[in-house]
């Protein structure tokens, strides 16, 4: 089976998503956000691609039953409730309740990947249960694409490392594996940085911006390995929590 990493959401073909499962990666913030969201009970999240369809959306829901959240350059939007931080997704705010998204690369990635027989969004904070849906999927020989959003429509550091590190546990003890280039030099990055990821954060340009911008205490929630273990899945328009009852 083939296992592809892509860089972008421009960049995501149909050829890259039809019948594959593709696994979305945002690691600073919002596949990070969406997953602590999730952990902390919120009904769904809806990726929206602009502001404008988070409030027009907005309008067909009871006002106490949404959250607006999303960010422009790291900040928090106007008159939206949430921005894209991590922190900001406590299960006071975000419990029984669907959040409207829309972020600069995280949800044009997400949204992108539609038409894939499964997507899932995937960061360090849940990576042990989306790497054992992948190493399942996998098994049962469907081919994997890890979309990584990355930033301002560029490659990302961080994204790259974390798809290396599912390229890793996918293919580990695993015959008949093809990675494509991308997903080796994944594999590389993840190796090289090893567990020292908040040290790989202020290396990036990203994790440096996020600094710059006041949210340096997001990074070590975004460098929590599986402190938020859900399987966030993309399914009819909207990403939920992997239950029991989600049949393939
Ligand atoms: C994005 O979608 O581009 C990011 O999550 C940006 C951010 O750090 O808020």
């Amino acid at each position: 089976m083939r296992l592809d990493v892509v860089f972008g959401a421009a960049a995501v073909n149909s050829a890259d998503v039809a019948g594959r499962v593709v696994a979305v990666i945002d690691v600073l913030r919002a596949s990070t956000s969406i997953a602590t969201a999730l952990d902390h009970g919120a009904r769904s999240v809806i990726p929206l691609k602009s502001a404008e369809e988070v409030i027009r959306q907005s309008k067909s829901f009871e006002r106490a039953d949404v959250r607006l959240a999303g960010e422009r350059r790291m900040l928090p939007m106007p008159g939206f409730d949430l921005g894209n931080s991590p922190r900001e997704f406590t299960r006071e705010v975000v419990e029984g309740r669907t959040i409207l998204m829309s972020t600069t690369n995280g949800t044009p990635a997400l949204v992108a990947s539609q038409g894939a027989r499964d997507v899932l969004v995937a960061s360090y904070v849940n990576l042990a249960p989306v790497l054992a849906y992948l190493r399942t999927a996998a098994r049962g020989g469907v081919d994997i694409t890890v979309v990584c959003a990355g930033r301002e429509k560029h490659f990302s550091r961080e994204d790259a490392a974390c798809a290396g590190r599912f390229v890793r546990g996918v293919m580990r003890r695993l015959a008949g594996v093809q990675p494509n280039d991308a997903a080796q030099v994944c594999a590389l990055l993840d190796r090289h940085h090893g567990d020292r990821l908040e040290e790989m954060f202020a290396e990036s340009e990203h994790g440096r911006a996020l600094v710059a911008a006041g949210f340096g205490a997001d990074l070590p929630l975004c460098a929590a390995v599986d402190a938020h273990p859900v399987v966030p899945v993309y399914v009819d328009r909207q990403i939920v929590k992997l239950g029991p009852d989600w049949e393939r």
